[in-house]
Protein backbone atom coordinates (compact mmCIF):
# COMPACT_ATOMS: atom_id res chain seq x y z
CA UNK A 1 0.00 0.00 0.00
CA UNK A 2 1.26 3.21 -0.59
CA UNK A 3 0.71 6.83 1.90
CA UNK A 4 0.71 10.20 0.85
CA UNK A 5 2.94 11.59 3.75
CA UNK A 6 2.99 14.87 3.12
CA UNK A 7 1.43 17.15 0.40
CA UNK A 8 2.47 20.86 1.46
CA UNK A 9 -0.20 22.58 -1.13
CA UNK A 10 -2.83 20.39 -1.78
CA UNK A 11 -4.71 18.12 0.37
CA UNK A 12 -5.51 15.10 -1.67
CA UNK A 13 -7.70 13.42 0.89
CA UNK A 14 -10.15 15.87 0.66
CA UNK A 15 -9.40 17.99 -2.47
CA UNK A 16 -8.88 21.39 -0.90
CA UNK A 17 -5.69 23.57 -0.86
CA UNK A 18 -3.99 24.10 2.55
CA UNK A 19 -5.08 21.30 4.36
CA UNK A 20 -3.95 18.87 6.86
CA UNK A 21 -2.13 16.03 5.84
CA UNK A 22 -4.49 12.52 5.84
CA UNK A 23 -3.31 9.05 4.52
CA UNK A 24 -4.34 8.06 1.30
CA UNK A 25 -4.42 4.55 -0.24
CA UNK A 26 -2.96 4.72 -3.80
CA UNK A 27 -2.61 1.95 -6.51
CA UNK A 28 0.39 2.47 -8.10
CA UNK A 29 3.95 2.76 -7.19
CA UNK A 30 4.41 5.55 -9.04
CA UNK A 31 1.98 8.67 -9.96
CA UNK A 32 2.07 9.93 -13.34
CA UNK A 33 1.19 13.72 -13.13
CA UNK A 34 1.29 16.06 -15.32
CA UNK A 35 2.27 19.92 -16.17
CA UNK A 36 -0.23 22.70 -15.43
CA UNK A 37 -0.70 26.14 -14.38
CA UNK A 38 0.82 24.89 -10.91
CA UNK A 39 2.68 22.42 -9.87
CA UNK A 40 2.73 20.79 -5.92
CA UNK A 41 5.38 18.91 -4.50
CA UNK A 42 4.21 16.12 -2.36
CA UNK A 43 5.82 13.27 -0.46
CA UNK A 44 4.87 9.62 -0.93
CA UNK A 45 5.75 6.11 0.91
CA UNK A 46 6.39 3.19 -0.89
CA UNK A 47 5.50 0.12 0.43
CA UNK A 48 4.65 1.44 3.59
CA UNK A 49 5.40 -0.62 6.27
CA UNK A 50 7.81 -3.20 4.84
CA UNK A 51 11.60 -3.19 4.80
CA UNK A 52 11.22 -1.58 1.62
CA UNK A 53 9.79 1.44 2.72
CA UNK A 54 10.98 4.40 1.17
CA UNK A 55 10.35 8.28 0.32
CA UNK A 56 9.63 9.35 -3.52
CA UNK A 57 8.34 12.56 -4.68
CA UNK A 58 5.30 12.91 -6.79
CA UNK A 59 3.63 16.12 -8.65
CA UNK A 60 0.01 17.47 -8.30
CA UNK A 61 -0.79 19.90 -11.19
CA UNK A 62 -3.52 22.27 -10.55
CA UNK A 63 -5.38 23.60 -13.92
CA UNK A 64 -8.03 26.04 -14.19
CA UNK A 65 -10.51 25.95 -11.38
CA UNK A 66 -13.87 24.65 -13.39
CA UNK A 67 -17.61 25.01 -11.41
CA UNK A 68 -19.31 21.46 -11.59
CA UNK A 69 -21.87 20.72 -9.29
CA UNK A 70 -23.49 21.79 -6.00
CA UNK A 71 -23.22 19.60 -3.03
CA UNK A 72 -26.55 19.83 -1.73
CA UNK A 73 -27.91 18.60 -5.48
CA UNK A 74 -26.18 15.65 -5.43
CA UNK A 75 -27.70 12.26 -5.27
CA UNK A 76 -26.16 9.08 -4.50
CA UNK A 77 -25.20 6.80 -7.68
CA UNK A 78 -26.40 9.67 -9.75
CA UNK A 79 -23.56 10.72 -11.78
CA UNK A 80 -23.05 13.95 -13.07
CA UNK A 81 -21.34 14.67 -16.65
CA UNK A 82 -18.68 17.26 -16.98
CA UNK A 83 -15.17 17.94 -18.97
CA UNK A 84 -12.37 18.76 -17.85
CA UNK A 85 -9.67 20.18 -18.24
CA UNK A 86 -10.67 21.94 -21.65
CA UNK A 87 -13.82 21.03 -24.16
CA UNK A 88 -11.14 18.67 -26.45
CA UNK A 89 -11.12 14.67 -27.09
CA UNK A 90 -10.97 12.62 -23.98
CA UNK A 91 -11.95 15.29 -22.03
CA UNK A 92 -15.45 13.91 -20.80
CA UNK A 93 -15.28 12.67 -17.04
CA UNK A 94 -17.93 12.22 -14.24
CA UNK A 95 -18.24 12.82 -11.03
CA UNK A 96 -20.42 11.09 -8.11
CA UNK A 97 -21.38 10.61 -4.97
CA UNK A 98 -20.60 7.19 -3.99
CA UNK A 99 -22.40 7.15 -0.25
CA UNK A 100 -19.21 5.47 0.63
CA UNK A 101 -15.92 7.08 1.71
CA UNK A 102 -13.55 6.93 -0.91
CA UNK A 103 -10.07 7.97 -2.23
CA UNK A 104 -9.68 11.29 -2.97
CA UNK A 105 -13.59 12.22 -1.81
CA UNK A 106 -14.64 15.67 -0.38
CA UNK A 107 -17.71 16.13 0.96
CA UNK A 108 -18.55 16.14 4.95
CA UNK A 109 -18.68 12.02 4.20
CA UNK A 110 -16.01 12.05 2.13
CA UNK A 111 -17.91 10.46 -0.38
CA UNK A 112 -17.99 12.41 -3.60
CA UNK A 113 -15.26 12.04 -6.60
CA UNK A 114 -14.87 12.46 -9.90
CA UNK A 115 -13.15 10.72 -12.43
CA UNK A 116 -12.58 10.82 -16.46
CA UNK A 117 -14.17 8.72 -18.48
CA UNK A 118 -11.51 7.51 -20.67
CA UNK A 119 -10.39 3.56 -20.45
CA UNK A 120 -6.69 4.14 -19.89
CA UNK A 121 -6.24 0.70 -22.12
CA UNK A 122 -7.24 1.59 -25.99
CA UNK A 123 -9.26 4.94 -25.13
CA UNK A 124 -12.70 3.07 -24.47
CA UNK A 125 -16.01 5.08 -23.76
CA UNK A 126 -16.50 4.45 -20.23
CA UNK A 127 -19.82 6.89 -19.94
CA UNK A 128 -22.59 4.78 -18.42
CA UNK A 129 -21.07 2.28 -17.04
CA UNK A 130 -21.18 3.20 -13.51
CA UNK A 131 -22.23 0.55 -11.13
CA UNK A 132 -23.87 1.77 -7.81
CA UNK A 133 -23.71 -1.80 -6.32
CA UNK A 134 -19.71 -1.97 -6.65
CA UNK A 135 -19.31 1.81 -6.72
CA UNK A 136 -16.85 0.63 -9.85
CA UNK A 137 -16.99 2.66 -13.47
CA UNK A 138 -17.46 -0.56 -15.99
CA UNK A 139 -16.31 -3.08 -18.00
CA UNK A 140 -15.19 -1.40 -21.13
CA UNK A 141 -17.00 -2.07 -23.93
CA UNK A 142 -14.15 -2.83 -25.47
CA UNK A 143 -12.28 -5.05 -23.59
CA UNK A 144 -13.87 -5.21 -19.84
CA UNK A 145 -11.79 -3.17 -18.04
CA UNK A 146 -13.16 -2.02 -14.75
CA UNK A 147 -12.51 0.72 -12.28
CA UNK A 148 -12.75 1.00 -8.39
CA UNK A 149 -13.78 4.38 -7.73
CA UNK A 150 -13.48 4.31 -3.59
CA UNK A 151 -9.89 3.44 -4.59
CA UNK A 152 -8.45 6.33 -7.31
CA UNK A 153 -9.89 4.53 -9.71
CA UNK A 154 -7.90 1.26 -9.27
CA UNK A 155 -8.26 -1.29 -11.97
CA UNK A 156 -10.34 -4.34 -10.76
CA UNK A 157 -10.55 -6.52 -13.63
CA UNK A 158 -9.53 -6.00 -17.88
CA UNK A 159 -7.38 -5.78 -20.06
CA UNK A 160 -5.66 -2.05 -18.63
CA UNK A 161 -2.81 -1.64 -16.87
CA UNK A 162 -3.04 2.35 -15.54
CA UNK A 163 -5.82 3.49 -12.82
CA UNK A 164 -8.48 5.99 -14.34
CA UNK A 165 -7.53 9.52 -13.89
CA UNK A 166 -8.95 10.86 -10.64
CA UNK A 167 -10.30 14.97 -11.03
CA UNK A 168 -8.97 16.41 -8.00
CA UNK A 169 -11.82 18.30 -6.39
CA UNK A 170 -12.50 21.46 -4.30
CA UNK A 171 -15.72 22.56 -1.86
CA UNK A 172 -16.04 26.17 -1.53
CA UNK A 173 -19.14 26.39 0.50
CA UNK A 174 -22.18 23.75 -1.29
CA UNK A 175 -19.76 24.81 -4.96
CA UNK A 176 -18.04 21.83 -5.53
CA UNK A 177 -14.87 22.48 -8.41
CA UNK A 178 -12.61 20.86 -10.37
CA UNK A 179 -8.86 21.99 -9.83
CA UNK A 180 -6.58 19.48 -11.23
CA UNK A 181 -6.15 15.95 -12.62
CA UNK A 182 -4.22 12.94 -10.84
CA UNK A 183 -2.98 10.56 -13.88
CA UNK A 184 -3.01 10.95 -17.43
CA UNK A 185 -5.33 11.26 -19.81
CA UNK A 186 -5.84 8.71 -22.58
CA UNK A 187 -4.53 9.77 -25.92
CA UNK A 188 -2.65 12.84 -24.39
CA UNK A 189 1.40 13.15 -23.86
CA UNK A 190 0.28 16.33 -21.79
CA UNK A 191 -3.59 16.89 -19.87
CA UNK A 192 -3.44 20.18 -21.33
CA UNK A 193 -2.47 19.46 -25.33
CA UNK A 194 -4.64 16.69 -26.69
S1 LIG B 1 -10.17 0.01 -24.29
FE1 LIG B 1 -11.07 -0.38 -22.36
S2 LIG B 1 -10.43 -2.37 -21.88
FE2 LIG B 1 -9.50 -1.99 -23.80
Amino acid sequence: MTTVYRNPGLDLERGTAGGEHAPCAMSRRHFLLTSGATTFTTMVVLNAGTALAQKAPARVAVFERKFIARLSELEVDVPVDFTYPDEGAYAESMLVKLGVPAGGGIGPDRDVVAFNYTCTHQGGPLQETYRGATKSLGPCPLHLSTYDLTRHGILISGQAYQSLPQVLLELEGDEIYAVGIFGLIFGRYDNLKG
